[in-house]
């Protein structure tokens, strides 16, 4: 046997949400008719427009990327209101992004912050990088960060402080006021990840003119209906950005996927349809299941719902498994650290897809 790193010896493979291909397999359902509430992808399905661009490209597979990635940091940098130079693409999504920054900060022994429960990619891609994760709190029943909790665990090793919002999975916002507090008490990197801005009517670009600290996180897995294209960026400022294009592999971003988000961007209607019906659908849900006597559900501004279910008597892997059998995927939380077996997430469907959860659901509980 080759001599496999220590450090690999030890982690924990990162749990994803699960898929149709894999779930149709083990419970012999139809695909076609399983509806994916797993993974808070955008139910409405790619732009037209992507899909019509990309269909006129594909003969030019046998090309590499360009990679200067001019067209697409430009549209970027327009749709965010930044510079060209403040944007940076990653080509396995934001979690590519999520790799540079480690690669571009950690030492091993380096620290980095993140208020349990919250995305949990973080951890497993700066441990990979030498990182050493320090839990801070998010207070569950406010649904909001603990900022005291954040500035107690600053240390002279800190890196990085991660601040998602929406949060994944609970789905509150992290106030403007408390991110200037973080940025200015330290001269770490505050990761704000907005995966889900669009959703929330909420973003912290304004706060880029005035802390160099800041980093910006997105992703075109959302509401951009890209999830299968794998784009993320990050906006920061220009000379930060500069040192982490010395760590970005050249070709990430694959030809077609600059297309398809190139052309997503300028899809106006797609993207306001896809955050309007997102809205809509969250609010209906969230009432619905708030109707639902055994059920907790926290108030989100995400497209995802997390809901406690202990009251239910079952726990969070014996209701994600009926729900599956019954060609329902939603995510069962217990590899999330900081929340316990009993909580699942479940991202808003369409209208229907949503209906079909909760009558499946309620024959259930
Ligand atoms: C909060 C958050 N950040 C980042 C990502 C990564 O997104 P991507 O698909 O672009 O890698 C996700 C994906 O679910 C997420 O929930």
């Amino acid at each position: 046997m080759v001599k496999i790193r220590e450090l690999v010896k030890t982690l924990n493979p990162y749990v994803p949400g699960r898929s149709i291909k894999e779930i149709a397999g083990k419970y012999d359902l139809n695909p076609d008719k399983i509806i994916k509430l797993g993974s808070n992808e955008n139910p409405l399905g790619p732009s037209p427009k992507a899909i019509e661009t990309l269909s006129k490209n594909l003969k030019y597979m046998n090309q590499y990327p360009e990679t200067d990635l001019k067209d697409l940091t430009e549209a970027i940098a327009s749709y965010s209101g930044v510079n060209p130079s403040q944007v940076i693409l990653g080509g396995d999504g934001a979690d590519e992004i999520l790799d540079l920054l480690g690669k571009t900060l950690i030492d091993p022994g380096d620290e980095f912050i993140v208020p349990l429960p919250s995305y949990m990619y973080y951890e497993y891609i700066l441990t990979i990088n030498g990182g050493v994760p320090v839990y801070a709190q998010w207070d569950m029943p406010q649904n909001k960060v603990n900022v005291d909790s954040i500035l107690k665990n600053l240390s002279p090793r800190t890196r990085i402080i991660f601040l998602c919002t929406p949060n994944n999975p609970t789905g509150g916002l992290i106030n403007k006021k408390d991110i200037k507090t973080i940025l200015d008490s330290t001269d770490a990197l505050v990761v704000v990840d907005e995966a889900y801005f669009e959703y929330s009517g909420v973003n912290n670009v304004d706060l880029l003119n005035d802390h160099d600290n800041l980093f910006i996180l997105r992703t075109f897995s959302k509401v951009m209906g890209l999830a299968g294209m794998r784009v993320g960026y990050g906006l920061s400022n220009p000379q930060f950005i500069q040192y982490m294009h010395r760590v970005k592999p050249a070709f990430s971003l694959t030809r077609l996927s600059q297309i398809a988000a190139v052309a997503t961007l300028n899809d106006k209607d797609y993207i306001k349809t896809s955050i309007q019906l997102g809205i809509q659908s969250r609010e209906y849900l969230y009432t619905e299941l708030l109707n639902l006597s055994n059920l907790i559900v926290l108030k989100s501004k995400a497209n995802y719902l997390l809901i406690d279910i202990r009251e239910t008597g079952m726990n969070s892997k014996t209701l994600t498994k009926k729900l599956m059998e019954k060609g329902i995927i939603v995510r069962d939380c217990s590899s999330f650290l900081g929340l316990d077996d009993y909580w699942i997430r479940v991202n808003v469907g369409t209208i229907e897809d949503d209906k079909k959860f909760i009558e499946v659901l309620k024959e259930i509980i």
